[in-house]
């Protein structure tokens, strides 16, 4: 069984000038507070902000999926204060923001493990996907307590569930299902703001031929502009997918001929 989206491996996904979906690790939050003396969680709150302008302007050119990093499963090993206060600030953006994204017909999903989570958060990120589960024009997906490596193991642990004593090997297909973006087609585009050039345990699965953009912009400076040099800077990069040049070029062409 194939999922509803082309998977990057098994087949050759649909290319369009503008990514389909674009996935972000907002990192610097903390640098761009320190540069201005002011403490990190200054940086965090910062942080928030560029998010909403990013989530705009992705709408604006016609991104359909937005996916940010926001609290990795190794970020638990950060000061005691600094973590609880990231779970209030994820608590406060919700309560705040969920109905300005549900009147923009933004769908938000949350991925990651909420199992360590306090119960009014995991009941304020549950009530919020159901608010706007229906909405079908933009889909936020924050991940958070997320790992790459949880992920896959996670997906693993569920086809194992599903069908107990079976001794044929599954499909990537069949894995992929499980992921806890199965309802998203594989990122077109990563940034990495902050200048960092590593991947940190993100959508290790999905990202196997993402293109991927590294930028020094620290995440509470990242806006529309930067968005757009990545965007620019995606559109001109060839797309083989283990192909040739000379292939694509055909398939461009045949395709031109087509339309
Ligand atoms: C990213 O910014 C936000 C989180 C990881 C929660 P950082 O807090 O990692 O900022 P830097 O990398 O220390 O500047
Ligand atoms: C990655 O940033 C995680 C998030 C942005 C949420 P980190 O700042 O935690 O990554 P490392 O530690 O520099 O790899
Ligand atoms: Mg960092």
């Amino acid at each position: 069984m194939s999922g509803r989206f082309r998977s990057s491996t098994r087949d050759i996904p649909e290319v369009s000038a503008v990514p389909r979906h674009v996935a972000v690790i907002m990192d610097g939050n903390g640098r761009w507070a320190r540069k201005r003396l002011l403490p990190r969680v200054a940086g965090h709150k910062r942080g928030v902000e560029a998010l909403r302008s990013v989530i705009r302007a992705c709408m604006e050119r016609g991104v359909e999926y937005l996916t940010v990093f926001a609290f990795s499963s190794e970020n638990w090993r950060r000061p005691a204060d600094e973590v609880s206060f990231l779970m209030q600030l994820f608590l406060n953006s919700l309560q705040k923001e969920v109905g300005r994204l549900h009147e923009n017909g933004i769908r938000l999903r949350v991925v990651g493990d909420l199992s360590r989570f306090d119960a009014k958060l995991v009941e304020m990120i549950h009530a919020s996907e159901a608010r706007t589960a229906a909405n079908t024009r933009f889909t936020l997906t924050v991940a958070a307590n997320y790992g790459g490596r949880w992920d896959i193991m996670n997906a693993i642990s569920r086809l194992m569930a599903r069908h107990p004593g079976r001794s044929e090997a599954f499909t990537e297909d069949e894995l992929a299902c499980e992921l806890s973006m199965h309802y998203a087609p594989e990122p077109d585009l990563f940034i990495r703001t902050g200048g960092e050039t590593r991947i940190s345990n993100f959508l290790l699965w999905q990202l196997a031929y993402t293109e991927l953009h590294f930028t020094d912009v620290l995440w509470p400076d990242f806006d529309a502009d930067a968005l757009d040099e990545a965007i620019t800077s995606y559109q001109q990069r060839e797309r083989r997918f283990g192909r040739t040049s000379e292939q694509l070029q055909t398939t461009l062409q045949t395709r031109g001929d087509n339309a």
